[in-house]
């Protein structure tokens, strides 16, 4: 089986990073481009993480597109209390970025990524939509070129930045409302799932022992924890982008159930809401396929795996 091609779209983030390193340590994945987005810090920061993150593990030939400032039309809401200041808060500063970010900005290199593939691409968005809501406004005649698009993002229930939204939904609804109406095959990693993943002290201990990238990861992991801690009581820190990329290695560790998705745009209360018809109610047709479960252990082994080879 040659590589499947990716695009990932970032809003580095602790989770992010890992997500990146997944995508580059596993060779089934061919790393085709990142684009950066504004989410959990600036698009300076998300940038500048992004571009460190890759030279951290040596993949400093995969372009990077910087993308959007600010949501599609809502003002940018940020993390910094789950992420710190930088976007990457850790015990120690991951070394300074050995190249720049491409001259092509991220919708021109996801559609220049994807007109040169010579198959279809899967996108891999794990920040906030508003790139891939663009990309889709600017290049509608380049759909067919995406196979999938498998995204982190959302929830069946709880919210994680209101009680009825998560996060990169929340910033920006527009986007994930555009993006969900698109008619490509969606995979939803929302909280249900994510929340499964939780990188606890064993976790952390495992990736420590994984040598210089894994003792990187599980430092900053270490940071991580505290806030997800201190803001929500969790004892581990949920991988949830990781997800969205496992789901694309091996969708048998994501069960999933096709239904329908909207996204809550106008309510103040529920603004971000991705309302999923888990029991088919509204008779309206499945846009996506909704994580319900993962295999938490195959999930941890794959990410050992690919940090294993970095
Ligand atoms: O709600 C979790 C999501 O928001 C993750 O993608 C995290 O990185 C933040 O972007
Ligand atoms: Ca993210």
């Amino acid at each position: 089986m040659s590589p499947k091609p990716v695009i990932l779209d970032v809003d580095p983030g602790h989770d992010d990073a890992v997500a990146l390193m997944l995508a580059c340590g596993h060779p089934d994945l061919d790393l085709l481009a990142v684009t950066t987005v504004a989410g959990n810090v600036t698009i300076e920061k998300t940038t500048r993480n992004a571009l460190r993150v890759l030279s951290l593990v040596g993949c400093t030939d995969v372009p990077v597109g910087v993308g959007a400032p600010e949501p599609l039309e809502r003002p940018l809401h940020t993390a910094e209390d789950i992420h710190g200041k930088s976007g990457l808060d850790g015990p120690e500063e991951i070394p300074h970025a050995g190249f720049e970010p491409d001259e092509s900005g991220a919708v021109a290199l996801i559609a220049d990524t994807l007109r040169a593939s010579t198959e279809p691409v899967t996108l891999i968005p794990v920040g906030p939509l508003t790139n891939i809501a663009a990309f889709l406004r600017e290049h509608p005649g380049l759909k067919d070129r995406v196979a999938r698009i498998s995204l982190m993002g959302g929830s069946m229930g709880l919210g994680n930045t209101t009680p009825a939204a998560e996060f990169n939904i929340y910033v920006d609804p527009e986007a994930a409302r555009e993006v969900f109406e698109s008619g490509l095959p969606i995979t939803m990693s929302g909280l249900d799932v994510t929340h499964q993943a939780g990188a606890g002290p064993r976790e952390r201990a495992r990736l420590r022992a994984t040598g210089r990238v894994g003792h990187v990861v599980a430092g900053f992991l270490d940071f991580f924890a505290t806030t997800y801690e201190s803001v929500f009581g969790f004892d581990a820190p949920p991988l949830h982008d990781p997800v969205a990329v496992a789901a694309v290695l091996e969708p048998g560790l994501l069960k999933t159930r096709p239904m329908r998705v909207d996204i809550e745009c106008e309510s103040d209360l529920t603004r971000g809401e991705t309302v999923c018809d888990f029991y088919g109610v509204t008779g309206m047709a499945p846009n996506a396929e909704v994580g319900v479960e993962l295999d938490r252990e195959r999930f941890f082994r794959l990410l050992y795996g690919a940090l294993d080879r970095l």
